[in-house]
């Protein structure tokens, strides 16, 4: 987060604005203190913010269904942040584990849905701790939840490649999934200049390893898109370079940008994460926030950064600190603000 800011406060310096920021301690080590991962009122606390920009949550000792539902699954729900947009992009200077994938090969744009779907409160456990001992969890799909999510995934293949590939299942899941199916060929109709394809998630999985190029904007569930959106940016070499926007694209509520990647305890602490995900979600905040410019620079810089041979993380083959590779990033970015013609990149972070 500190890269982060650092580079989101230089580069709203060079372009003339300002970030307010206010930090909020609202993490797994103040569950242990106080019981709570946010405050009662922590919602009502960030509505009136123009975005959130968060780290990532949990830490072993705290189940992860305490600090998830404590905090991240609340925002995005309480917020309406409906879209979490995950652009998966092969960035220069890095190694894929696929053969024969250079920069730019890897270009999409992973649309999953954030508010139900699997992800659902509904269900139960009854008979605990006896010989009958069931759960149970529904699957909830709306109609308004699966619509709005088809369409934004519709309207954003239009700006781009005009391909949309649908994750499904419905040769599996006998309700869920043939309606879901049913919605992308009712609002399809609606986009008839943008191509549809459909697979069923196990062989797309299998796709996204095999032939990813093909992809340009990937619609699924709140699951699926969230296994997927791991697998993508591991194809470009690591997940710590992969950005999130949870959006609320009416904007009646905040947005909130954040790394894809989870806390991973395992290196919690030791100044060796990669903050590409974090600057890269904050470039995107930028330019939900109407920064267009500032945000097209900061993801041309984290760019220019990479295709130099600079530092990088342990995750991509380096040696360095997140603290000193986040110097090479910020270097880049003030190059780019400096040498690049102005809307010299006409494509956006996510377009
Ligand atoms: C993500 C994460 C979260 C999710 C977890 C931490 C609850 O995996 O943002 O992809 O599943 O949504
Ligand atoms: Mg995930």
């Amino acid at each position: 987060m500190p890269v982060g800011m650092r580079i989101l406060d230089a580069v709203a310096h060079k372009r003339g604005f300002d970030i307010g920021w206010q930090s909020f301690d609202w993490s797994c080590e103040r569950y242990a203190n106080s019981g709570e991962m946010m405050p009662a009122d922590g919602i009502e606390q960030l509505a009136d913010f123009d975005a959130v920009y968060l780290g990532a949550v949990g830490y072993p000792g705290v189940p992860d269904q305490v600090s998830l539902w404590g905090l991240l699954i609340p925002i995005r729900r309480r917020f309406d942040q409906y879209v979490n947009l995950r652009p998966c992009r092969m960035l220069p200077g890095i190694q894929s584990p696929l053969a024969g994938i250079g920069a730019g090969d890897i270009d999409y744009c992973v649309v999953r849905e954030n508010t139900e779907g699997e992800y659902s409160s509904i269900g139960g456990r009854m008979f605990a701790g006896t010989d009958r001992e069931m759960v149970v969890q529904e699957t909830v799909l709306t109609r308004t939840g699966t619509d709005r999510i088809l369409r934004f995934a519709f309207e954003l293949a239009r700006s781009r490649r005009r391909v949309m590939t649908s994750a499904t299942k419905s040769n599996g899941i006998m309700h869920t999934m043939p309606y879901w199916d049913e919605r992308v060929a009712d609002i399809g109709r609606d986009y008839p200049d943008v191509r549809v394809e459909s697979y069923h998630i196990d062989i797309l999985a299998a796709h996204f390893v095999q032939r990813p190029k093909q992809f340009d904007v990937v619609v699924g569930s709140n699951l699926f898109g969230d296994i997927l959106s791991d697998l993508g940016p591991a194809t470009t070499g690591s997940i710590g370079v992969a950005p999130s926007a949870n959006l609320n694209p009416e904007k009646t509520y905040p947005s909130m940008f954040e790394p894809v990647h989870g806390s991973a305890p395992d290196i919690a602490g030791r100044n060796i994460a990669n903050p590409v995900g974090t600057v890269w979600a904050g470039a995107m905040m930028l330019e939900h926030l109407g920064q267009t410019e500032a945000a097209v620079a900061v993801l041309a810089g984290i760019e220019r950064a990479l295709a130099g041979d600079g530092p990088r993380t342990p995750d991509v083959g380096g040696d360095a600190s997140t603290e000193a590779f986040g110097d090479t990033l910020l270097q880049g970015v003030l190059d780019e603000l400096e040498h690049a013609a102005p809307n010299s990149r006409a494509s956006q972070n996510f377009r």
